[in-house]
């Protein structure tokens, strides 16, 4: 595990960090941040409220969901969108480009699980794993080890230099539009999951998840002009997923409702762990492609 400062900015004061020793990463004006023994920096800046973000069992019903490949259909079309932005990227791997590597910055990248699908189809891209949560970020090391792991808030001026970055991940995480729009470098793109109104519904109807505010990806759209940023695609990805009362409560779990749900409505679904098949549950998002708005 190690840490490329060459994405990094200070919280504190905005200049890039640079390693100082082999654990310890500082920046021109004094600020010093000690690499974690999992391998992450923590990038907050002062008064960051000190927890935020998925916990443990949150963190354990999302791998467990993910990796029983209930959501492979969103990986597969992350993968490619990605092939697809890149390949037209200056400095791209792939065909038609001349062969460095593309730096995906994975923000909100909760256990890691789509930078993995990633580097497992394209072995050649190099990732920034970011998170609120410091379980998400060493759970993610865990699941790609080559990457620089950062706990930091999405909320705040981001610890990230100015066009760092050729992709920003953004899947089911919060965005702040301004400063992706900083980080990317100009012609990079920004990939955002966003559910529709009819993710998980049968869920939402059993009290399992809470409601998803209509319009969401529309309200995204709206807001990418002031950022300066353009929309170049939407995909729709909508699918029934055969689920059993494990798998529901696995989604309740792993979600913010986790934190709001009435237990017992958790226990029930538990209850009907020996009741299969029961009927579907849908999973639907679109997939955003976002690029910098090209000046005319
Ligand atoms: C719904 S999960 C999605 C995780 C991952 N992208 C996935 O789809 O598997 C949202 C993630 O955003 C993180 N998060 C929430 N608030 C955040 C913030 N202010 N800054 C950075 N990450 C945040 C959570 O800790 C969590 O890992």
């Amino acid at each position: 595990m190690s840490i490329d400062s060459t994405w990094l900015r200070c919280p504190n004061c905005f200049l890039d960090l640079s390693p100082i020793d082999d654990r310890v990463f500082g920046c021109g004006s004094g600020h010093r941040f000690d690499r974690s023994k999992h391998g992450y920096l923590t990038l907050l800046p002062p008064g960051a409220p000190r927890t935020i973000g998925d916990d443990p069992e949150m963190l354990r019903a999302r791998a467990e969901l993910l990796g029983s490949g209930a959501y492979a259909p969103i990986s597969d079309a992350l993968v490619e969108a990605v092939r697809s932005v890149a390949k037209d990227a200056p400095g791209s791997p792939f065909p038609g480009g001349s062969g460095s590597s593309l730096r995906i910055a994975d923000l909100g990248c909760g256990t890691g699980h789509y930078s993995a699908e990633l580097a497992r189809a394209l072995p050649e891209l190099q990732f920034l794993l970011a998170d609120r949560s410091p379980d998400a970020v060493r759970a993610s090391l865990r699941a790609l080890g080559d990457a620089t792991g950062i706990v930091l808030d999405i909320w705040r001026p981001l610890p990230l230099r100015t066009d760092s970055v050729d992709i920003i991940l953004n899947v089911f995480a919060p965005r702040n539009l301004e400063e992706f729009a900083r980080v990317i470098r100009p012609g990079g793109s920004i990939l955002s999951v966003v559910p529709t109104e009819r993710h998980l519904q049968e869920l939402r109807r059993d009290g399992l998840v809470l409601d998803i505010p209509s319009g969401k990806s529309s309200r995204l759209i709206e807001q990418l002009g002031d950022a300066g940023l353009t929309l170049h695609s939407t995909a729709a990805v909508e699918y029934s997923l055969q689920s059993d009362a494990a798998t529901r409560l696995r989604l309740a779990e792993m979600g913010p409702s986790a934190h709001h749900v009435e237990t017992l409505a958790l226990h029930a679904a538990g209850a009907r762990v020996n009741i299969e098949p029961l009927d579907p549950v849908t999973v639907s998002v679109e997939l955003l492609s976002i690029t910098h708005v090209t000046p005319t």
